[in-house]
């Protein structure tokens, strides 16, 4: 291979590189259309997480056992739980790999996020400003808006 070619070789698996780690970042993007209900009840307790996170399965399960929600009551109305059950499934985890069913409902206790984060030591997930994995935005800095790149993120020193 000369000179040229190993570049241009190069310059493709980088690029691939590049787009298959950004794929899975924009998959966790927030719908532009979430109904206002998800916002209003599903984002007191807790970040609204974006639905990309769980799998169809995983929703389901969560949203037809509010009424015992890890240790609280987030029951909403018929109406608004068929709504936003409805906008989580059509936008939930499509790609097999980070759309499992999620042991206890949780996105902290999926695979992949067990996997991806087996870099942060058991006493960082402890620090006051963090306090659960589930807390996402005290350490990816715009969790909110389902990005979760590398470049996103500031772990709280204490
Ligand atoms: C009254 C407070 C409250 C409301 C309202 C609430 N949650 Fe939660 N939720 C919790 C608590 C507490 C946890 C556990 C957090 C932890 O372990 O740090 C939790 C955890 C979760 C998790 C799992 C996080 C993980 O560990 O991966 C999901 C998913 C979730 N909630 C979805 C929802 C949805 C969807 C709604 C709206 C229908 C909702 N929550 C409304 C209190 C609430
Ligand atoms: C203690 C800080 C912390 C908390 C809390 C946290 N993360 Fe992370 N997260 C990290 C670190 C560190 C990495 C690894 C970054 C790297 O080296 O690629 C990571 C990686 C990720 C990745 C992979 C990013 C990529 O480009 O491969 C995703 C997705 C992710 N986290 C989602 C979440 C979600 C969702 C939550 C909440 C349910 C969460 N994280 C909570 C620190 C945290």
């Amino acid at each position: 291979m000369n000179l040229t070619n190993m570049k241009k070789t190069i310059f493709i698996a980088a690029s691939l590189l590049l787009a298959s780690s950004s794929t899975f970042a924009a998959k966790m993007a927030m719908p532009a259309d979430a109904p206002a209900s998800y916002e209003a009840e599903c984002a007191s307790c807790h970040m609204a997480y974006p639905p990309a996170l769980l799998s169809e399965q995983s929703w389901k399960n969560v949203m037809s056992s509010l009424s015992k929600h890890f240790g609280t009551d987030a029951s909403v109305d018929a109406k608004t739980q068929a709504e936003i059950t409805s906008w989580l499934i059509k936008n939930a985890a499509t790609r097999q790999k980070y759309s499992e069913t999620a042991p206890e409902n949780r996105i902290t206790k999926t695979s992949w996020f067990i996997r991806k984060h087996d870099e942060v030591r058991v006493d960082v997930w402890k620090r006051a400003s963090i306090k659960s994995p589930a807390n996402c935005g005290a350490c990816h800095i715009d969790a909110a808006k389902g990005i979760f790149s590398e470049s996103n993120i500031k772990i709280p020193a204490k």
